[in-house]
């Protein structure tokens, strides 16, 4: 798959999140498309994190590399406070940065909640690895931007945001939630407006601050025009994940070349001349 996403023409791609050990995660039904007054508004997923575990991915890893070395691959770890530094140290050969997972809400996102912990930890990785450092930051917090700016502090390299939002969906037929796990993390284009805003919050502190650290917008991005807002709002880059789902895993060809087009109709030469120019 990640090969697929890397020959649609990603500039990168990115892991799902592994951990040391294996994780079986939840009981069926994990995904499910949501569908509202007639409108497909996005999916609610609670998977639980599944993986096989390190020893097993660190092959697919490898595999990847052999085929693909012009695409970066962003490697997404996961685990407890004492597990996430020991899982980065292993995982470094293996990626060209790594990214955190620690805001996966229907799992365990209480680094992602904490700024302490979250700059403790930051820095601690840092010390271990010299990749570059990427952290995935929840929206399900109260000031997202006290998150980021600890993140900053604690050294990261980029910021990706927003992971899922948490949400529910009752089946009032059966009067139950439907997903096995009853809460999960929505994503898709009902989420775009929140990750705008999302963005957009944390680019204007780090205006405010100075801090110059590339942020990474993720949330319901499904065309051309959708990536184009994200980086109005301060993005430098843009990630890609249910909109394979509505447009096929091709969709990243297809979301450059609608972007070029929005460019050139309005004359922009570069990303850089775009970066959050909607931004006060
Ligand atoms: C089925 C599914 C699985 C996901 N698994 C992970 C994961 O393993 N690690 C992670 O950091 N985010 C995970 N996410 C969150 C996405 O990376 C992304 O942050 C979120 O879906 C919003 O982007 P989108 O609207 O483009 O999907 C997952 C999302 C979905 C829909």
């Amino acid at each position: 798959m990640l090969k697929r996403v890397a020959e649609s023409g990603a500039g990168a791609v990115t892991t799902k999140s592994f951990s040391i050990n294996e994780r079986k995660g939840y009981e069926n039904p994990t995904v499910i498309e949501l569908i509202e007054n007639e409108q497909r508004i996005g999916l609610l997923n609670a998977i639980g994190l599944a993986n096989p575990g390190f020893e097993k991915f660190k092959k697919e890893l490898e595999k990847f590399k052999s085929h693909n070395s012009d695409t970066a691959l962003i490697v997404s770890i996961f685990g407890t406070i004492d597990e996430f530094s020991k899982l980065a140290g292993m995982t470094e050969n293996y990626a060209d940065a790594i990214e955190i997972d620690v805001s996966c809400p229907h799992v365990d996102d209480s680094i992602s909640k904490n700024p302490k912990i979250l700059k403790n930890l930051i820095s601690e990785i840092k010390d271990i690895i010299s990749n570059p450092l990427i952290v995935k930051i929840s929206p399900n917090v109260t000031d997202i931007k006290e998150i980021a700016k600890a993140a900053i502090d604690g050294g990261c390299d980029a910021l990706a945001a927003i992971n899922t939002v948490r949400a529910m969906k009752i089946d009032i037929n059966f009067a139950k939630p439907v997903l096995a796990n009853k809460f999960g993390g929505y994503s898709g284009t009902g989420i775009k407006p929140i990750a705008v805003a999302k963005i957009y919050e944390i680019y204007s502190m780090m205006k405010k601050e100075n801090l110059d650290v590339p942020l990474i917008g993720i949330g319901g991005v499904t065309c051309g025009n959708d990536a184009i807002e994200m980086l109005m709002a301060g993005a430098s880059a843009v990630g890609i994940g249910s909109a394979v789902y509505y447009r096929g895993i091709d969709v990243f060809g297809k979301i450059l070349n609608e972007m070029n087009e929005f460019m050139n109709e309005h004359n922009y030469k570069n990303i850089e001349e775009i970066k959050g120019i909607a931004v006060e």
